[in-house]
């Protein structure tokens, strides 16, 4: 029988060769059409590098962008077989700025081809594919040495780098690395063995590919992550999925993972009609023996192997935004059908991808790689990703932006939270706020240090107090004299910062109290997170949006002349971002110059809405 289809990656530095030799793969097994051969003469006079030869990397190369750039820039994918075995092989860019679509391809495949260049040795690039391939689960790596030719088919040299990368690949985790020395520009050890390199007695790259063992996903316990609900009609209703491991064949008993329910599969319905067995990666739909209890998102497993179901893991990221990850930020988290808010509770370390040093950290940026905490907001089933990687992977998207933030790679569930019940109350917020004949609100005022967020949040508290209401005022020089004094100014604590008076500010509308808080709160993400630990309509977000220019003249206690003279760093408006509010309930701008006319319009504004009168 032949083995299993074969997907690998090629990845490396640009410049390493990563075209040229899949390129020259394909020809020297004639996998090019003749038509493409006669486009690739005369592409590689117009945009060759190669002088008058063939340039292979034009073959792969696919897009105008990256052929006029002389760049990589998305995952290409090249489907072919050797009377051996298929391949399914992506090409990946080198360019830092790709790491996505490098992860991307990394995440499908079984094997990778690392390039590095003979002449320049193991990069800092080298290191960082490396991790990641190993990260993502990619058990087989070829070292693959190319430009053996412009070292002379120089054996030390080839023992070098063969030697440094044994050093960096002991906490790797791979089940094999298979260096090979090769010049893809002239087809040494490409297809066959090279005559100008005798001295090496391990296989060429293609009798490699073709014989290496890959794990078969079927022999894996049955996971089948919900897609849809396929109910046409009346009469029918089946689960539509792919499976991500295992088998499952009609009789079987299967539980939904995250509820225990159980029932048998009574048909497997596929394109081509029903089935008596279906295995991973096949997509079927299934129908079962009872009304099973299933939708988009639940994992269905064999009962005997179940995976975990948990609300916290510990995961390492691979950070792919420019956007850094800060603790306590929330972002949704993709996990098989599954989309909900998660947000990263601890950074454990970052990882210095050439030393493998656990580096303390309080964000993760571009491309930068770290074992976190995470916690989402209610439990999902998932597997550890080193026994399942379509159930242990995730990526994270920015809410803000809906861009790819993060790809996530499950290590193990955290049981923290397991042995926590809520308790129930006897007393609840609808209960305390009618003892004080009041309806509980959220009063959040931003906008710039100066701009006059206590002073008029003070003269609404005044104005609520003399009609009798209850209140609570959190603001963000006091609040951070005492709870939040471990606290700075950087990107990171101030999400801090706002994240937990936001959850004082819910316990204290728990309490029945229309609670006022005055933070400059610059990033629009945290004001969020507040908006939604809240009732929709207790939420009043009041932006003071006093211009940089008049907080300045005012600077009530000189900071900005401090910030300015560049003695007080991440001053907010000065050398840190205010992300200005886009849809605030309350606007008080240029024609509220006075304090007190501000607090009578929010309190006129509040009133008007029926917070003030609640009966
Ligand atoms: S927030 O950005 O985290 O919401 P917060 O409102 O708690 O800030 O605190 C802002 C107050 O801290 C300002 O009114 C100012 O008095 C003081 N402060 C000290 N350093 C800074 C700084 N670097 N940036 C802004 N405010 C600062």
């Amino acid at each position: 029988m032949a083995p299993p289809a074969l997907r690998f990656l090629t990845c490396g530095s640009v410049d390493d060769g990563k075209s040229t030799l899949i390129g020259r793969l394909l020809y020297e097994r004639s996998l090019i059409c003749d038509d493409q051969l006669a486009n690739l003469e005369r592409d590689s006079k117009k945009f060759g590098t190669t002088g008058a030869a063939v340039d292979f990397a034009l073959l792969v190369d696919g897009l105008e962008a990256e052929r006029e750039q002389g760049i990589t820039i998305d995952v290409a994918y090249r489907y072919f077989s050797t009377d051996k075995r298929s391949f399914i092989v992506a090409d990946c860019p080198g360019h830092e700025q790709y790491t996505r679509n490098m992860a991307t391809g990394a995440s499908h495949c079984d094997l990778a081809v690392l390039l590095v260049d003979a002449r320049k040795g193991l990069l800092a690039q080298t290191h960082r594919h490396a991790n990641i391939v190993a990260l993502l689960g990619v058990r087989h790596v070829v070292l693959a040495v190319n430009k053996m030719d412009l070292v002379d088919y120089d054996r030390a040299a080839f023992a070098r780098i063969v030697a440094q990368f044994e050093a960096a690949r002991a906490a790797l985790n791979f089940l094999s690395v298979t260096p090979i020395p090769l010049s893809a520009r002239h087809g040494d050890n490409v297809c066959r063995p090279s005559a100008n390199m005798p001295w090496h007695d391990g296989p060429d790259l293609l009798g490699f590919l073709e014989t290496v063992d890959v794990e078969d996903r079927a022999a894996r316990p049955l996971r089948f992550p919900v897609q849809w609900v396929n109910r046409p009609d009346a009469d029918f209703r089946g689960l539509a999925g792919t499976l991500a491991s295992g088998c499952v064949a009609k009789g079987d008993e299967i539980v939904v993972a995250a509820s225990g329910g159980r029932s048998r599969v009574a048909r497997i319905v596929a394109m081509g009609g029903d089935l008596d067995r279906a295995e991973a990666p096949d997509s079927v739909t299934l129908v079962f023996a009872d009304e099973i209890d299933a939708s988009r998102g639940d994992l269905l497993c064999d009962p005997r192997h179940r995976p975990e179901v948990a609300d916290q893991f510990a995961a390492d990221l691979i950070w792919m935004s420019e956007e850094a990850l800060y603790p306590g930020r929330s972002y949704l988290l993709k996990c098989g059908g599954n989309c909900l808010p998660a947000s990263v509770t601890e950074i454990k370390y970052r990882l210095d991808v050439e030393t493998q040093a656990q580096i303390a950290a309080k964000k993760l940026g571009l491309n930068e790689i770290g074992f976190c905490n995470l916690a989402l907001s209610r439990p999902i089933a998932f597997d550890a990703y080193a026994d399942n990687r379509v159930t242990g992977g995730f990526i994270l998207i920015d809410r803000a932006t809906h861009g790819v933030a993060a790809a996530g790679v499950i290590r193990f569930a955290l049981r923290r939270a397991q042995n926590v019940h809520p308790q129930a109350l006897s007393l609840d917020k609808a209960r305390r706020a009618a003892l004080k004949r009041q309806k509980p609100a959220l009063l959040w005022f931003t906008g710039l240090s100066g701009a006059g967020k206590s002073t008029i949040a003070n003269l609404v508290e005044v104005a609520l107090a003399r009609r009798g209401v209850h209140t609570a005022l959190l603001d963000g020089d006091n609040v951070r004299h005492g709870l939040n004094k471990d606290l700075g100014f950087t990107e990171a604590d101030r999400v801090e910062n706002i994240r937990r008076v936001g959850e004082v500010a819910k316990l204290m509308l728990d309490a029945g109290l229309i609670v006022l808080c005055a933070f400059i709160s610059p990033f629009a993400a945290e004001r969020r997170m507040a908006r939604e630990l809240v009732a929709r309509d207790e939420f009043v977000e009041i932006f003071i949006d006093t211009p940089l220019a008049t907080c300045i003249a005012r600077d009530p206690k000189g900071l900005y002349q401090k910030a300015l003279a560049g003695q007080i760093k991440n001053f907010t408006g000065v050398d840190q971002a205010y992300e200005r509010p886009e849809a605030a309930d309350i606007v008080i701008g240029a024609d509220c110059v006075e304090a007190q006319q501000a607090a009578d319009r929010i309190v006129g504004w509040l009133d008007a809405r029926g917070f003030l009168a609640p009966d």
